[in-house]
């Protein structure tokens, strides 16, 4: 049977109230009255409801929607309505359906599966109404954090994925054989180069995938995940943390106004993100460590939060909150000490509510050749692998500072999802590599 109308994607079916449109999807869900058949259909960019009425369609079509499949590849074409129960407000009164792709025994149906389950079909499981959902939501993440950077003025300039030597502690690296005898390592973070492009060109980001070799099980670990890292030639903690803040305001803000379809399907208590506003409380290490004592856990100066600490700190806050100064001992070579008081760092964790946990570190770099050669002995790292890096304090050091915002906790917060793997297309931990 011939299509007749304009191609459409479901998502713009709004522009063509009373058209005649041509939907190329799958069918996601059918149910059938002995007179009419409902058919949820799905084109990628949204789900609508088709209703094929005995009387609006040949016979044979009639009796072949009767048997159609779920994932069952499908033209349909038919008129718009405006329907204010359905839940993308319009219909699609069917005139013609054309059946392009089998779909036998597709694999996950209506009824519950396991995560396991899930995931091992996860090349699948992203068609649902709900994981589709949440990649789009991810897609909107990236393109608002691309788009504050472009308009303040950062250059876009990249860091390597095989790197020489670990920025984030020897304990996460990742090993590949490199060519016939060399090692070289997955990144676990572009910052040491971003450090040397933002002495180049100022304001830089890097925007790509990294690497840690996570050996635990937990909610918020992937071992491959994605970072957007800025840097800043002459900024100091203040500047890192009001961008900071800015950069998470704007991405919150951003999803709020574009996706509020798929927030609803995620059943996201928005209220929560729109109170994500300037300015942030700011508190330092001390601090939180006097609120974590007085809300009953007890909790001993010097070591480093765990989740458990970090969702009770966010607790006491409606919104994002900043932690500065935490103890030089518990973070990364590269830290600046703070000036009086050299046993903690000028850096921040900026920490989600609703028991998120860390979206965001970063802090001022070392900027003084000799403490950072000390320090680079002190963690163990080969000296060798580092001779680039100290350049950037031979030739015309500067107090400059940066951080990296990991997409996925981001993603699995503003869609409030109990653990990173949805946050991603294809989540890699400690035992998943499949698919
Ligand atoms: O705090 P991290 O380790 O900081 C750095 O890598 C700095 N070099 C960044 C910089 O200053 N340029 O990681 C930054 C963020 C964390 O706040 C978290 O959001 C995310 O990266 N992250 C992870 N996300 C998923 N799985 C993991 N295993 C992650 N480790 C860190
Ligand atoms: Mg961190």
């Amino acid at each position: 049977m011939a299509h007749e109308g304009t191609i459409a994607y479901i998502e713009d079916i709004a522009r063509h109230e009373g058209e005649r449109v041509v939907i190329r999807g799958w069918l996601h869900a059918r149910r059938s009255s002995g007179r009419i058949h409902f058919l949820t259909i799905r084109d990628g960019s949204g789900f609508i409801q088709a209703v094929m009425s005995k009387a609006a369609v040949d016979e044979p079509s009639f009796l072949r929607a009767d048997h159609l499949t779920q994932e069952t590849a499908l033209i349909v074409s038919g008129t718009v309505r405006a329907d204010g129960r359905a839940p993308g407000g319009f219909e699609l009164d069917v005139a013609a359906l054309e059946v392009v792709g089998e779909s036998a025994d597709y694999p996950i149906t209506p009824k519950e599966h396991g995560v396991d389950y899930l995931m091992d079909r996860r090349h699948l499981w992203i068609r649902s109404e709900r994981q589709s959902a949440v990649l789009r939501v991810r897609a909107e993440v990236v393109s608002a954090v691309r788009a504050f950077f472009d308009d303040r003025g950062f250059v876009l300039a990249d860091a390597p994925i095989f790197t020489p030597a670990a920025c984030e502690g020897t304990t996460t690296l990742f090993p590949v054989r490199y060519f016939d005898d060399a090692t070289a390592y997955l990144t676990q973070s572009g910052q040491l180069y971003n450090e040397a492009n933002a002495m180049a060109l100022g304001r830089v980001y890097c925007f790509g995938p990294t690497f840690r070799a996570e050996k635990s099980k937990t909610r918020r670990h992937l071992s491959e995940f994605w970072m957007v890292e800025p840097e800043v030639a002459y900024a100091t903690l203040d500047d890192i943390v009001e961008l900071a803040e800015d950069l998470v305001v704007s991405v919150v803000a951003r999803v709020l106004e574009r996706r509020q379809p798929e927030l609803r399907r995620l059943e996201r208590d928005t209220s929560k993100l729109e109170l994500v506003r300037k300015p942030f409380p700011r508190i330092t290490y001390d601090e939180a460590v006097a609120i974590l004592n007085g809300k009953g856990q007890r909790f001993e100066w010097g070591g480093d939060f765990g989740a458990p600490d970090e969702t009770l700190l966010a607790s006491a806050f409606e919104r994002p909150v900043a932690v500065t100064h935490y103890p030089s001992a518990v973070k990364a070579f590269y830290m600046e000490p703070a000036p009086g008081r050299p046993e903690v760092a000028l850096c921040v964790d900026v920490l989600a509510p609703e028991g998120y946990g860390e979206i965001i570190g970063g802090s001022q770099r070392i900027a003084d050749y000799d403490l950072l050669v000390r320090r680079i002995q002190e963690h163990g790292l080969p000296p060798e692998a580092f001779q680039w890096y100290l350049d950037l304090r031979r030739y015309g050091s500067v107090p400059h500072g940066g951080f990296g915002m990991g997409i996925e906790r981001v993603v699995a917060w503003i869609c409030g999802l109990d653990h990173l793997r949805e946050a991603i297309p294809y989540p890699r931990t400690l035992n998943r590599l499949y698919p």
